[in-house]
């Protein structure tokens, strides 16, 4: 039976969208079917990861990110979905029988606050269950904290709660079954790589010039990380393993920016048009066009 799994949540760069021109772009690079272990260290909602375990049925699958709460909401889904389902449904009957938007908007901030005084919390269905309502609910779906690590995102004035589909809750929790998850930095994930493995590599993005970093977490992921991203994809090839990296493209906004092109100069490396689909060159026409590099 095929399985379409979906990411549960909305992710700020979330590749949903532009996953089948990236993997339609990568497929004509190299065969997915020829590595047992397909690893992302940057899984966020996992629109790319979705869209590959769906199609591709590899021996060995990892995920991890440095989002602890997200990473738990991946292990929770995996170990106890009907356990999330009931504490989702909670949330989602209260929130819906709620009269008026300030009583709604009000609700929202003590989920958010709930969810903030239990950061460490053991209870991690109901963490879970809170990263999911406060994902649906806060405004764009975004997932922001401030300096002390705490999620900051305003309510999205949202009528309804639709907070999640038991259906594909239930595909995602299959897809999980065969998957490793983790919660580490990106750095300390290179051990898991060999001669058979694919990785997909989504790293928040190198701002584009002249524009300011998302900020997903307390850090940022400023260019000595992408530069050091870049020694881990040439040690990933020093194990004879492969990788697909994404980013955006400096050179749609400033055509000297060579920064990409410099650090994956040993790799295959091509510019794909966001909005269009199948590899579409988009380099120097002012489309939003994003870098992809394979290595191999
Ligand atoms: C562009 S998003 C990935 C989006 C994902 N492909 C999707 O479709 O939703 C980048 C992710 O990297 C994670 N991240 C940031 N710094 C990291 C680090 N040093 N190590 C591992 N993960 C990191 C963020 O938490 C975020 O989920």
């Amino acid at each position: 039976m095929a399985i379409d799994a979906k990411p549960f949540v909305k992710w700020a760069g979330g590749k949903s969208k532009l996953s089948s021109t990236i993997l339609d772009f990568s497929s004509t690079k190299l065969d997915f079917d020829d590595f047992d272990t397909y690893m992302e260290p940057f899984v966020g909602g996992g629109g790319m990861f979705f869209a590959v375990a769906n199609q591709h049925n590899f021996k060995k699958k990892i995920i991890s990110d440095n989002n602890l709460q997200l990473i738990n909401t991946y292990k929770v889904i995996k170990e106890n979905v009907n356990g999330l389902i009931t504490e989702l449904d909670k949330i989602q009957n209260e929130f819906n029988a709620l009269p008026s938007m300030d009583d709604k908007k009000e609700y929202y901030l003590f989920l958010r606050a709930t969810f903030n005084k239990h950061l460490l919390s053991d209870n991690l269905v109901k963490q879970s269950s809170l990263l999911i309502a406060l994902n649906k609910l806060g405004f764009n779906g975004l997932y922001r904290v401030n300096g002390k690590g705490e999620f900051n995102v305003p309510f999205g004035q949202k009528k309804t709660a639709n907070l999640y589909s038991k259906n594909n809750l239930h595909n995602v929790n299959h897809i999980l079954q065969t998957t490793e998850i983790y919660h580490l930095d990106f750095r300390d994930t290179i051990e898991f790589v060999d001669e058979k493995t694919l990785v997909y590599i989504d790293s928040p993005y190198r701002p584009l010039p002249g524009t300011q970093a998302f900020k997903y977490q307390k850090s940022d992921f400023d260019d000595n990380d992408q530069i050091e991203l870049a020694e881990y994809c040439q040690e990933i090839n020093h194990r004879n393993g492969s990788f697909i990296l994404s980013n955006s493209d400096p050179i749609q906004k400033d055509p000297n920016d060579f920064f990409f092109d410099d650090l994956y100069k040993d790799f295959d490396i091509a510019r794909i048009d966001a909005r269009r689909s199948i590899g579409a060159t988009a380099s120097r026409r002012g489309v939003v066009s994003e870098i992809l590099v394979i290595g191999q």
